[in-house]
Formats: structure tokens, C-alpha cells, sequence
């Protein structure tokens, strides 16, 4: 699937960004003088940036404390309210009648809120949450369509403190009960349902069946916004309508201001076990290089850019760059509440089109599936307002590059590939778009103040070849925990390396211009879509059927998703036919939710196991991709399960 990789930055010439002396950052020049700031004076930098990019109630003494690592703090007497760095600060700026978001849902509805009118929801949004109970460190989760009442109850949360945890709307209720429980959460926001695809997709009917099937849970209040108009269950004194809330709460809330540390949010992402983790984020470190990053990596212009990153705000980079980074920069950002082909393939130029986008973000997958639907799409819409073009999720291959520079950017947008992940909060490594020469498929360079690096297994720095990424000095936006579960966070992230440094999960090469190229997770985790997936996840949902006795999950490489999924299914007693692949894929959908369905199912007699008993997985998503097995098979127990396997 991947195209030749064109490593030297002299074939790539043509690749290399366009001049532009107004950009944030202008040159290699000033890249590499921030770098050099940070060598000479690290925790110095970071008070200085910190102190200039927030507003903050009372300012820090203390930036960095590494007493208890892996357990790191920032900012940590420093006081402030991350919605009045993302509204407040604005509006006494000024620029209260500038644009905050641009949404546009999917039967073509459009709504433009100013920074006004976007305060005054959050206040009585946040006002009536208190009425209904809640204190700064409850935890509510939020589980809607991509519509402004989701940024809305976000930032009412951050308003007076409380921890809000957003459940991305495809998951299946059982996931969105799993989450609710291991988070302790005393309110849920949701919406009667959302459109996607054409027609309305029920959210509230979930939030029923997820408390119904919870026992002794905390959750005291449901907050239910119309929006798809579809019929929905109601329990008096447990269901509270947004609009009724909202329009009785005071249309001013004082801020409650809290430490830098105080936590912001917990994001759920899979890991290598069955069970999500609950990403724990900060305050003050997330929000300083959520607007960092937007003025660097995206060289955001606040005053003329339109922002629209497609990620829902179900996943981090919705988080950080559809809500928090354009906010916290006073710009504005682009919200498109369905999916990219409806009514037709060019949805996502005509937005583009008609609401002048400026910067574009997206995944791989996406573009790869744009360039399928050909280009005449996107060449019946004027995309010349863009300048700027991102990717993110998955290594991209140069070949979709290409195109997206060529088709989307019309030859003059730079192209910057961004990786990171929940855990880091935001971009560490990636291009400066008017600084940085790129290649086609490479991330290209750590940010200023991110010290990445490549390590062999004994944490020995690799300056040129392939290894494992790693991170070695603790940044501000970086998690705080996996909530709950401190010892998960430094088994997952810090015990590899004996706490020298954090363990990214990736393989990464670096190349001669000290580049760096993404390879992949390294662990048991899929990339499907740009979406993590664990496979022990989908394995357990898999033998929670009835008919189900074992099962193991692979991924197997995919044109369009990066990654497809494909499981090994052992029955319990009798045949597997294409009824039953069908059902399992319907019973995962119901469990997990409708990405994690396996696109492979094959019925197996039994899995490949070594003579510990250690499932084979390597040989797995060889048989998975249709690869010769080139494997040593004497280690195996049963060389016969193996031959039966290639041939189903
Ligand atoms: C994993 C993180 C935060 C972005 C959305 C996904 C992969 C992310 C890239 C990139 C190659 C990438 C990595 C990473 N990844 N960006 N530009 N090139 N791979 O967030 O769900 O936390 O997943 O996505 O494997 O570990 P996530």
C-alpha cells in the first residue's frame, strides 16, 4: 500500500513550504531558536509561554514538580477557569461579536454563535447544572451528536469545575454504562438523538438502557437536549429538558476558579486489556499547548482563520482542536454534525465552500476514501479559501499526501501530519507549515519543548533506524493518570524503561535528516479509522456470546481503514456459517459499538498456540493478511490447526 518513501529532503523540494513572513512561526530559524530556548532553559520556557498564553486568576510560582513521578504536576499553585480563557478573555477584548463556532448539521441546518451568545449558553448551561447538584470535581458525562450543545456542556462543566467525560455517540449503551460507572458520574448530557446518514440515530434510548442495566450508580440527573425529534422514553424527576433548564438559569455564572491541576476531563481510549482507560487530564498544561499548538502546528490566525477539524468530539482530537485550541485562541471553529457522504461525496468541500474553511483537518482514512469517491467532488466546489491542511490518527500514505497537496490544497497548501495522542493531549510530533520542509509520510520534527526520541529495548537512543518511540521529558499537556487506576499508568507508560521515560505504544524510524516515521502500535491495539480499538476489547465481547468458546482478534492491513478487523473464532459445538458471522458481528456492534464489528470472521477448530499456551498472534495476522508464513512452526503445539486456518 505504501508508495516508494522518498527520504531525502532534496527529492522532496517540492514539497516544502510556501513562504509566509506574517506565520507564527516563519522560519527553521525560529523553530530551532525556540528549541534551543528550551535546551538552555526549560522549566524558564515553559513559565514564560504559560504566563503569556493564559489568563490566569492567581499565576504560578511553581512550574514543573517531578516529586512524585511518574505522577508529574504543572502549574500546580497557579489558579485559574479553563471558560474564561476560552470566552471571558475574548469578550473583554472585544471581540464578544466575533464568531466562536460555525455549526452546520447534516439536513444542512447552520447556526453561527458568537463568543456573546456562546457565554451566555455556557453560563446557564453551567447554572443549571448546579442546580441540579453539581459541585466542581463531580464528573458529568456527555454523550451527543455533534451539535453546540456539546461545546456548550463541555464548557459549562469547566466553568464550575466539574470533570466531564464524553462518551462518543456511536458507542453501544453497554460501553457508555461501563464508562458511566468507572467514571462515578452524577449527571448525563445527552440528546434525544442526532442526525447521521440521513436519518435520526437515537442517543437517549441508550442513556436509559445503560442506567437500567446499572446497579446502585450516581447518577442523579439526565439533561436532554431535541434534536433529532424522535420519539424517546422520559422519567419525571430524573429527566430534565436543556431548553426548560436553561432558559430558568441565570444568564451570568461566576466562575469557579481552581488549581492548574485541577482535572479537566477523563477521555476513555482502549488499551492492551478488555478494560478502557480513562484518560486524565489537567487544567492548565492541557489548555496552554491546546492553544500552543493551534498557533504552531496550524499557525492559527485568530482574527481571519475558519478552523474545521472533522473529528467528533467523541475522541481527543475533537477535544483539543475542535473545541478547546480554536477557543482558547479566540477563533473560530467549524462543527458539521454528520457524515462526510451525505447528501453525496463533495459534503465536505461544499462546507468548505460555503463557509470560506481556511484550515482543514482529517484522517488518512477519510482522504483515502475521498480520493475512492473520485476526484470530480471536490472539483465542482471553490476551495480556494484553504491554506492549510492537516491529517492526523494514522501513519498517512504518501501516496493519499499526494493527492491531498495536489487535489484538496491545489498545489499551495503545506500539509502538516500531526502525531500524537489522548494521552499527550496534543501534537508532539509534527511539521511547522511555514517553517518545516516535509516529506510525504513522515511527521517530520518534534514540536518545540517535546523531547522525543526512538529507543531499542534498553532505552538506548537509535539516531537513525527503527525502534520505539519514546518521550523524555515530562510535557504540560501530558495525562495525569488513567483514572481510578494509578498503577495501570505507570505499568502502561512508565515501567518499560524503569521511569526514565514515557513509552508511546508506537514504532517510529527515524531517518537521516533526523526525521521521524510512524509505524504503528507496537502493542495490542488496533488502528482502525484512526480509532483505537483493543483487541482484548472485541475478544471479550466475542466470547461473551453463547456460542462463542475462544476467540483472538488480529488486525490485517486495509485500504481505506489502515486497518481492518479480522477474529479467529472458536464455537463451543457445531458449524459457523454465514449466519452466525453476521449475528457476531452484530453482537460486537451491540457490546463495543458499530466500529469495533470485525470485518473477517473465521471459524476455527482451534487457535494457534505455542506450548505455553500463548495465543500466536504474530502468525495470526499473517494468515489474516494472506502473507506466506515464513514462521518457525516447531514452536507451535499444533501444526495442523495452522494448515486448517490458511485454508478457511
Ligand atoms: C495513536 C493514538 C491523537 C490523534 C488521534 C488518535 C496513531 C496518531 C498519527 C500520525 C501515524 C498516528 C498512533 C498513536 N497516530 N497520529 N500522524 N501518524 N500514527 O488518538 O486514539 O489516542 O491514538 O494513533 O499509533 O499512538 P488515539
Amino acid at each position: 500500500m505504501r508508495d516508494a518513501i522518498m527520504t531525502s529532503l532534496e527529492e522532496n523540494r517540492r514539497f516544502f513550504p510556501p513562504e509566509n513572513p506574517q506565520a507564527n512561526i516563519a522560519s527553521m530559524e525560529q523553530y530551532r531558536e525556540l528549541c534551543r530556548q528550551f535546551e538552555q532553559d526549560r522549566e524558564g520556557t515553559w513559565r514564560k509561554l504559560a504566563l503569556t498564553h493564559l489568563a490566569w486568576q492567581e499565576p504560578f510560582t511553581r512550574v514543573l514538580n517531578r516529586d512524585k513521578a511518574p505522577f508529574f504536576t504543572w502549574f500546580e499553585d497557579g489558579r485559574l477557569n479553563v471558560s474564561v480563557n476560552c470566552l471571558d478573555r475574548h469578550i473583554e477584548a472585544g471581540l464578544g461579536e466575533r464568531t466562536a463556532i460555525i455549526w452546520e448539521g447534516e439536513p444542512g441546518d447552520v447556526r453561527r454563535i458568537s463568543y456573546r451568545e456562546l457565554h451566555e449558553q455556557v453560563c446557564r448551561a453551567a447554572g443549571a447544572m448546579r442546580e441540579l447538584g453539581i459541585e466542581a470535581g463531580d464528573r458529568v458525562v456527555i454523550y451527543m451528536p455533534m451539535i453546540p450543545e456539546a461545546a456548550i456542556a463541555m464548557l459549562a462543566c469547566t466553568r464550575i469545575g466539574a470533570v466531564h467525560s464524553v462518551v462518543f455517540g456511536a458507542f453501544s449503551a453497554q460501553a457508555l454504562r461501563e464508562r458511566i460507572a468507572d467514571a462515578g458520574a452524577k449527571l448525563v448530557v445527552t440528546a434525544d438523538g442526532g442526525w447521521r446518514r440521513g436519518s435520526v440515530h437515537a442517543l437517549k434510548p441508550h442513556v436509559d438502557e445503560a442506567l437500567e442495566g446499572l446497579e446502585g450508580h450516581t447518577v442523579k440527573h439526565v439533561l436532554v437536549v431535541r434534536r433529532g425529534g424522535n420519539e424517546i422514553g422520559w422519567r419525571p424527576g430524573r429527566d430534565i429538558e436543556w431548553d426548560e433548564a436553561l432558559a430558568v438559569a441565570p444568564s451570568r455564572c461566576d466562575p469557579v476558579v481552581v488549581s492548574a491541576e485541577h482535572p479537566l476531563f477523563i477521555l476513555y481510549t482502549s488499551g492492551s486489556t478488555g478494560k478502557p482507560k480513562g484518560i486524565l487530564h489537567a487544567s492548565g498544561g492541557y489548555l496552554l499547548w491546546a492553544r500552543l499548538t493551534m498557533l504552531w502546528t496550524f499557525d492559527f490566525q485568530p482574527a481571519s482563520d475558519v478552523f474545521w477539524c472533522t473529528a467528533d468530539i467523541g475522541w481527543i482530537t475533537g477535544h483539543t482542536y475542535a473545541i478547546y485550541g480554536p477557543l482558547a485562541c479566540g477563533g473560530t471553529t467549524l462543527m458539521y454534525e454528520g457524515v462526510p457522504t451525505q447528501p453525496d461525496p463533495g459534503r465536505l468541500w461544499s462546507i468548505c465552500e460555503r463557509h470560506g474553511v481556511t484550515i482543514f483537518y482529517t484522517a488518512p482514512t477519510a482522504i483515502r476514501a475521498l480520493i475512492k469517491a473520485g476526484d470530480e467532488w471536490p472539483a465542482r466546489y471553490d476551495l480556494s479559501a484553504l491554506r492549510l491542511l492537516g491529517t492526523v490518527g494514522e501513519p498517512i500514505n504518501p501516496e493519499a499526501w499526494m493527492w491531498y497537496h495536489r487535489v484538496i490544497g491545489g498545489g499551495r497548501c503545506p500539509i502538516v501530519d500531526t502525531w500524537w495522542q489522548t494521552e499527550t493531549g496534543g501534537h508532539m510530533i509534527a511539521p511547522l507549515p511555514f517553517a518545516t520542509p516535509t516529506k510525504p509520510g513522515s511527521a517530520c520534527l518534534p514540536l518545540p519543548g517535546i523531547e522525543v526520541d526512538i529507543v531499542d529495548h534498553d532505552g538506548l537512543t537509535i539516531l537513525e533506524g527503527g525502534g520505539m518511540l519514546v518521550i523524555r521529558e515530562p510535557w504540560p499537556s501530558m495525562l495525569r493518570g488513567i483514572w481510578g487506576d494509578p498503577s495501570r499508568y505507570v505499568e502502561t507508560y512508565w515501567s518499560k524503561f524503569d521511569g526514565r521515560f514515557y513509552f508511546a505504544g508506537d514504532g517510529a524510524r527515524r531517518d537521516e535528516d533526523g526525521y521521524f516515521w510512524i509505524m504503528g502500535r507496537i502493542d495490542d491495539v488496533l488502528n482502525v479509522s484512526g480509532h483505537r480499538l483493543g483487541t482484548m476489547e472485541i475478544e471479550s465481547a466475542l466470547v461473551a456470546h453463547e456460542r462463542v468458546a475462544e476467540a483472538a482478534v488480529v488486525g490485517r492491513p486495509d485500504p481505506i481503514k489502515g486497518e481492518a478487523i479480522c477474529a479467529f473464532v472458536v464455537l463451543r459445538q457445531g458449524e459457523g456459517d454465514e449466519a452466525l458471522k453476521q449475528e457476531l458481528r452484530a453482537h460486537v456492534a451491540r457490546i463495543i459499538g458499530p466500529i469495533a464489528k470485525p470485518d473477517d470472521i473465521r471459524f476455527a477448530e482451534a487457535l494457534p498456540k505455542t506450548r505455553s499456551g500463548k495465543i500466536m498472534r504474530r502468525l495470526l495476522r499473517d494468515i489474516a493478511a494472506g502473507r506466506n508464513i515464513a514462521q518457525d512452526m516447531s514452536t507451535l503445539e499444533d501444526k495442523e490447526v495452522i494448515r486448517r486456518l490458511m485454508e478457511g
